[in-house]
């Protein structure tokens, strides 16, 4: 007999076929002359019901580690189940000693957390780790169909793109590799690089050189930021969905492709993940948005707005707070928002400059999350961009308006809160496997 994931065996197996599984036990009752085992190996939400004589049970206890043999039958109620005669122990689990995992209860996010590399068995968190795997795919997709590049950005770099000073230094452990290293080369300078190197707050500089040459490209890998927060929507450590396209000159066209890219995204782990969905759903999830358009505010209408508003004494051109971003949102009927041309001091030097001492530049706000994405138009103007740029450090970049320049524009999207945003997750830190935040990196 075949060892069939049980995703498989609910799919494509028939009464009387004689399998094999392998998995956990998740619950367990004992009858007068029979055992019922709930099996999980993660291939799917459901678990296979396994039914055999109550002397096998042996070290059998909820979280063990099995292979059951036998042959599929039908409960009364016309669900699948398998029959087994044997059910072999690969690692029992002595709930005695500290597993933190009893049998059929829930656990609070807040429990989980601290017991990271356990939560993964979480049924709730499993099912969380199938929708993000399944959106990871669906972003690969969406690009590819879209004509898409995807280009792997460095994560040792030497800028810090958003300026904003949150940046990780990186520096090798190793005295005596460097103490060899520079007596063959350079003297007496324990250094591995020649300059400072961060780990990236953003690969879109990377990404525009690209651009340059590919016309559409993106890139979706691990993100660092030093920031000083213990927010529920701040990670140390975080993925970024960043696109960046070769002769965009305006910002419609960016907000068209952000909505696109999240509304098919959101449209396929739907269809593809339902009944791993169905697990957030207790949250009240409201969808509704996928079938509107998104809306789009000036900053100016967006500031008037709040300045207007009696619950807040909005200090003019400053930037947005949370409970700004949350009253936007409400205020748009709790469909995904733009904020769109920007006053120049809030965004980044890489912000293309409109009149008015504008930049045409956008964030997209999100129920339950606030800011998703943050996107512009890139300066193309050689002359403008040189006088913007934080040191010459970044020439290379400079280069890339000197020869065959192009418009370009593109946007970063945070997955986790992306996922936050879908699947109604309250703090970011359950929405990645191995959160890290300050003081906390440990598991
Ligand atoms: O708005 P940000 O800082 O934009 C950039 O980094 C641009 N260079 C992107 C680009 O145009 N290529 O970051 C983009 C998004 C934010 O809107 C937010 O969703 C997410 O990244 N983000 C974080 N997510 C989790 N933890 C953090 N500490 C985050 N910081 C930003
Ligand atoms: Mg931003």
């Amino acid at each position: 007999s075949k060892i069939l994931p049980i995703s498989n065996v609910l799919k494509n197996c028939v009464l009387g076929d004689k399998i094999q599984i392998k998995g956990w036990v998740k619950s367990l009752r004992k009858m007068k002359e029979t055992a019922f085992l709930d099996i999980n190996d993660g291939s799917c939400r459901q678990n296979l019901q396994v039914v055999l004589p109550i002397e096998q049970l042996k070290l059998l206890s909820t979280g063990s580690s099995v292979i059951a043999k036998g042959t599929l039958t039908k409960t009364p109620r016309g669900q699948l189940e398998l029959n087994s005669h044997l059910v072999e122990v690969y690692g029992d689990s002595n709930l005695n000693d500290g597993y933190p995992f009893a049998p059929k209860k829930t656990y609070s996010p807040v429990y989980l957390r601290q017991c990271l590399q356990f939560r993964l068995r979480d049924t709730k968190f499993a099912s969380f780790l199938r929708v993000r795997d399944a959106a990871f795919l669906a972003v690969h997709n969406y690009f590819c169909k879209n004509g898409y590049i995807n280009v792997h950005t460095p994560i040792l770099t030497s800028n810090d793109c958003e300026g904003a000073g949150e940046i990780f230094s990186v520096v090798p452990d190793n005295k005596n590799m460097l103490k060899r290293m520079n007596t063959d080369h350079i003297a007496d300078d324990e250094t591995y690089f020649d300059s400072k190197v961060f780990l990236t707050v953003s690969g879109q500089l990377h990404l525009e050189a690209a651009a340059h040459s590919l016309s559409k490209v993106y890139s979706f890998g691990p993100t660092f930021r030093a920031e000083n927060s213990k927010s529920r929507l701040h990670l140390s450590e975080f993925y970024m969905i960043e696109a960046e396209c070769a002769f965009m000159d305006d910002l419609e066209q960016l907000m068209d492709m952000i909505e696109n890219l999240i509304k098919t995204v959101t449209n396929e782990i739907l269809y593809a993940k339902d009944d791993d969905i169905d697990k957030f759903k207790e949250g009240q999830l409201d969808f509704s948005w996928l079938s509107k358009e998104f809306a789009v505010l000036t900053y100016k209408e967006a500031t008037t707005l709040l300045s207007n508003s009696s619950n807040f004494k909005f200090i003019p051109n400053s930037s947005l707070n949370k409970e700004h971003e949350h009253f936007l949102v409400k205020h748009c009927g709790n469909v995904p928002t733009f904020v769109i041309n920007w006053p120049k001091a809030l965004k980044p030097f890489y912000a293309k400059e409109q009149e008015d001492s504008h930049v045409a530049a956008l964030d997209l706000l999100v129920p339950n999350v606030g800011e998703l994405v943050g996107g512009s138009l890139r300066e193309n103007d050689y002359e403008l961009l040189k006088n913007k740029l934080p040191s010459n450090a970044l020439d290379w970049y400079l280069d890339l308006r000197k020869f065959g320049g192009v418009p370009t524009g593109g946007f970063g999207l945070g997955f986790e809160r992306y996922l936050q945003f879908v699947l109604g997750i309250g703090n970011i830190k359950d929405a990645i496997p191995f959160p890290r935040w300050p003081h906390n990196s440990d598991i």
